[in-house]
């Protein structure tokens, strides 16, 4: 970690590849994937969760080679479009293991996941049920999960926070609108429910907003088993896990998590007579967040009205997340070594908005010039997958790294790719 009273260094590399030579050899702005550190994550959760079921959330970065990398690591996958589910069957993951999320699934969404096979999908909404039982048609059985509300409010920014009533996913816990719809699933011989999911919202860094979830599922599971008899094997407890995205912060702790979540839902089948169910977990953000390196190069560098403006040939059409969330980043100079004393810096982006800043007042080398290179680390989820097409410009590529080598496993967007679309007048 780069603090701004320790001299940087300038000499980053990453599964041991120099960043300044990935810059070289595939141009920038680029990202950066370490294939160890997401081997790494995956087998984090795998030993934090022994008995549980760990679904990669494909929205936080998904490719071919992260498709397969998490296939052989033993995660399953959380998918939310014909998109990313076909991305992932084409490369050859296992169907039974992915599920289908979304609150506004299309037909299309629905006929690609019933063609395919696949595992389970989440009913968000009352309205899609009878849908859902007629896509599956007569004598076809569909595995289901339905998305509670369970009305906790966690997340690190309100427009990423999940677990309360009043925004657009899910079924409530408070109004009775989950029981409803799990009344509804039951009359359908074409669906077959086999648990609960909520998610919370992301980024959250403590334990005690997924204690308070099993508790309230496992009070609904109680409920389900009085009022209607069932007996539901599988609680979803989603995603979210936070991550530090700068020296100094606290990722959430899955040892503690895991700990946490196993007690609690001992505790509360035991006094609800149930049987423990099988666990599910949809980690995204902190398996992939934290193995990606976005590299940038700076064009210009200019003072004006007491304060230093570096600009890079990137910014909010690959990582949206400051503009859309107030995210901060602790970039770094790489690929040249300095002993200049640090000064603030506020790094923008290319695009034509001034709200394009990537990161602001940031401790950089006073000296920092046109031609240097800024990496930026902590960037490899929901950057590239949220990457936009403003202004013309092509998304950057991804290259993997490991043991020393680096391999391109996503091409730049060139701008023929960019025009290509445009069939003329
Ligand atoms: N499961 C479900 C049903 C989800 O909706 C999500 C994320 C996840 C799992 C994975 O959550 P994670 O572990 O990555 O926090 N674009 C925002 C994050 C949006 C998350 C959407 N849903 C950001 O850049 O902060």
């Amino acid at each position: 970690p780069v603090s701004s009273t320790e001299p940087h260094r300038g000499e980053t590399a990453v599964g041991g590849v120099p960043l300044a030579d990935i810059a070289e050899r595939f141009g920038t702005p680029v990202y950066v994937l370490d294939e160890s550190e997401v081997r790494e994550r995956c087998r984090m959760y795998r030993h934090a969760f022994p008995d549980a079921e760990v679904l990669y959330a494909a929205k936080a970065f998904l490719c071919r080679a992260m498709i397969h990398w998490v296939d052989e690591e033993g995660l399953g996958l959380d998918v939310c479009s014909a998109g990313e589910l076909e991305l992932a069957v084409t490369t050859g993951f296992p169907p039974a293991r992915i599920v289908l999320h979304g609150n506004a699934k299309s037909p299309a969404d629905v006929r690609a996941a019933l063609r395919l096979g696949v595992g389970r999908i989440v009913i968000d909404s009352p309205s899609e049920i009878a849908r859902l039982a007629a896509a599956v048609g007569p004598g076809g059985r569909q595995r289901v999960m339905v998305r509670v509300v369970p009305g906790i409010s966690a997340g690190g920014h309100e427009k990423i926070r999940t677990g309360t009533d009043g925004q657009k996913f899910g079924l409530s816990l408070a109004d009775g609108g989950a029981e409803q719809a799990i009344a509804r699933i039951l009359d359908q011989p074409q669906l077959e429910l086999t648990g609960l999911h909520c998610h919370l919202g992301s980024q959250i860094t403590e334990v005690a907003p997924y204690a308070e979830a099993v508790r309230r599922l496992v009070g609904l599971m109680a409920r389900l088993r009085e009022r209607h008899g069932l007996v539901l094997p599988e609680l979803d407890l989603g995603g979210g896990h936070g991550i530090a995205y700068r020296p100094g912060e606290r990722a959430l702790d899955l040892t503690a998590l895991a700990r946490t979540v196993r007690t609690e839902l001992a505790a509360a089948c035991a006094a609800a007579g149930l049987a423990v169910p099988r666990l599910i977990i949809e980690p995204g953000r902190a398996v992939v967040g934290p193995a990606g390196v976005a590299v940038y190069r700076v064009l210009s560098v200019k003072h004006t009205a007491g304060r230093t403006f570096a600009a890079v040939d990137g910014g909010m059409g690959d990582n949206p997340r400051p503009a859309l969330y107030g995210a901060r980043y602790a970039p770094r100079l790489t690929g040249r070594r300095t002993t200049s004393a640090t000064a603030p810096v506020t790094v923008v982006g290319r695009y034509c908005e001034a709200g394009d800043v990537l990161a602001a007042d940031v401790e950089l080398p006073a000296d920092l010039r046109a031609g240097d290179l800024l990496a930026v680390p902590v960037s490899g989820a929901y950057h590239l997958s949220m990457a936009s097409g403003y202004n013309m410009v092509g998304r950057p590529p991804v290259v993997a790294v490991r043991a020393g080598r680096a391999r391109l496993l996503v091409r730049r967007e060139s701008l023929d790719d960019v025009r290509g679309r445009d069939v003329g007048l």
